[in-house]
């Protein structure tokens, strides 16, 4: 499909009426795309922009009110959308949540694999193998999780785009503790052994290496991990302007608009040939 008629579709699909069925709505969408952990920050972007680009969206969070919210939002604007609670590490809850967005939305064009946390910016020698497994399990076994299912929707239809949400912390070695560093590291290569394996069948699987980008991803993670973790809101990196400044050769932060806009074209035609790649989007972080 070309832009200008993807763009036409998008518009269209922007205008529908607010009493318009399900069936005319869906007649003129791009498809389905999911996106977990979009209750919030980047995922709340990617979800917004995806509606925009004319898809239909499942909306999925461990915050069922969260998601319930940003699918009002997208319903607002005369696009179709719901709201599904699970949890990405729990294979039953992520697939049934998934399974229900296909039947009443399908078919699935776009699964974003997003949801994640941060570990406490614990090393080795200090972390809890709890929250080590924990760590991993939302942030790397849940990007398995959601492809595998994906792909059993994606693969008869010889068609699709799956896109991990990874972090400059999947390229370096600093940004998060050990169990984010080595989750995220595994999301790039999760992506690319997909990518290698499903090419030719006509799935493109790409991953998103976001820098420093202002959201709640701190509190959420301090909320989701409990007690075990120390308190996070100063730990790491980039917690003020002034690390910001001296570790971003621009200078600041991004937006989570600059990850969407990453992610929407990772999804469309634009991006047809782009396979296995990892996409920086940092500010200039990781080119230092
Ligand atoms: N913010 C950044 O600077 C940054 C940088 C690099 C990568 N990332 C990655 O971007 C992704 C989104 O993070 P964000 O910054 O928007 O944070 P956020 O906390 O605003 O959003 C994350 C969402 O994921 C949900 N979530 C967490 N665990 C979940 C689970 N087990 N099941 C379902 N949903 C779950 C949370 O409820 C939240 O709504 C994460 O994978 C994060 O690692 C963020």
């Amino acid at each position: 499909m070309q832009i200008r008629q993807l763009r036409e579709n998008q518009a269209s699909a922007l205008q529908d009426k607010a009493g318009a069925t399900r069936n005319d709505q869906q007649s003129q969408s791009l498809g389905l795309a999911i996106v977990t952990g979009a209750g919030s920050g980047i995922g709340a972007a990617i979800a917004l922009q995806l509606a925009q680009d004319g898809y239909a969206l499942g909306i999925i969070d461990l915050r069922e009110a969260a998601a319930k919210e940003v699918a009002a939002v997208i319903q607002g604007r005369g696009g179709l959308a719901s709201a599904s609670a699970a949890d990405v590490s729990n294979s039953i809850e992520l697939g049934q949540a998934i399974d229900a967005c296909v039947r009443s939305m399908g078919p699935l064009e776009v699964m974003v694999n997003n949801a994640g946390v941060l570990d406490g910016y614990f090393d080795v020698h200090d972390m809890d193998e709890t929250i080590w497994r924990r760590v991993i399990d939302v942030n790397l076994t849940s990007v398995f999780i959601g492809s595998k299912k994906a792909l059993e929707h994606m693969l008869p239809q010889s068609r699709g785009a799956i896109i991990n949400m990874a972090s400059v912390a999947g390229l370096n070695g600093t940004g998060g503790g050990a169990a984010y560093i080595a989750a995220k590291h595994g999301v790039v290569g999760i992506t690319r052994q997909m990518a290698v394996r499903y090419g030719a069948m006509g799935i493109r699987v790409n991953s998103v290496c976001p820098g420093a980008i202002p959201t709640a991803l701190r509190e959420h993670s301090q909320a989701i991990l409990g007690p075990d973790v120390p308190d996070m809101s100063q730990r790491g990196v980039a917690v003020n302007d002034d690390q910001v400044r001296a570790l971003v050769p621009m200078g600041k932060r991004g937006d989570v608009s600059d990850i969407a806009q990453a992610v929407s074209f990772l999804a469309s035609p634009a991006a047809s040939y782009i396979q296995g790649h990892a996409l920086v989007v940092d500010g200039g972080w990781r080119a230092k």
